[in-house]
């Protein structure tokens, strides 16, 4: 990971230790709900081995999780990330430009389901999908990405284990991608909990 990328992390993982304390005090939209460090961590060492060219992510806000991707794979592999709230979006692009990262990722602004189905349309597969937007679209998310993810790919989901307000819709996802053949998956307990899914054919 570049000192660029390292400073850009450790200052917004003091806004989501801010936020943890003071989250009264900041209007939802404006939350940053980003990954724990050691999700970061987690992810930082998974993808170090399967080293993915195009990584799709759902639910990017302030490019938190985004950064840890970009941090470890290779200059020349594509992000592609989702977020439909235009001050995240915002905020995103300035932290990727302090980080030096800006190239290698392409925001698309819109409701996930939306930007999927275009996504759909056209040839892109992906090595790596990391879905961390509505927990009651998560089953929705997976099947839409499924088709798009290359065999032996990986498709993460965050908000697993907590918090338990979401026990309900996860419970969903966990049920319906159990009845899928093509994929193994597992749970980890890091940070909120990460549900790994590997496309076997
Ligand atoms: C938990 S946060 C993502 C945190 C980010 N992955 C990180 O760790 O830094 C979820 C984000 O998904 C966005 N979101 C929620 N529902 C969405 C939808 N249907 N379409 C697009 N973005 C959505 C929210 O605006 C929010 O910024």
């Amino acid at each position: 990971m570049n000192k660029k990328i390292t400073s850009v992390l450790r200052s917004l993982e003091k806004r989501s230790t801010y936020e943890e304390k003071n989250h009264h005090k900041i209007d939802r939209d404006l939350r940053m709900l980003a990954i724990t460090k050691d999700t970061g961590v987690f992810y930082n060492l998974l993808l170090k081995t399967h080293k993915p060219k195009k990584i799709l992510e759902i639910g990017m806000s302030v490019g938190y999780s985004t950064l840890w991707f970009a941090g470890t794979i290779d200059k020349k592999s594509k992000i592609i990330t989702i977020e439909q709230n235009p001050q995240k979006i915002e905020l995103a692009k300035k932290n990727f430009a302090k980080a030096g990262v800006s190239s290698m990722i392409q925001i698309k602004q819109g409701v996930a389901k939306d930007v999927l189905s275009q996504l759909s349309k056209s040839k892109n597969k992906f090595d790596f999908v990391f879905i961390d937007a509505d927990k009651e679209q998560y089953s929705l998310y997976f099947d839409m990405c499924l088709p798009m993810v290359k065999k032996n790919g990986i498709i993460a989901a965050d908000n697993i284990l907590f918090p338990t307000r979401f026990k309900k819709h996860i419970q969903k996802y966990l049920n319906h991608i159990n009845k899928i053949q093509s994929v193994d998956s597992v749970t980890v307990p890091v940070g909120n909990g990460q549900e790994i899914s590997f496309k076997k054919k």
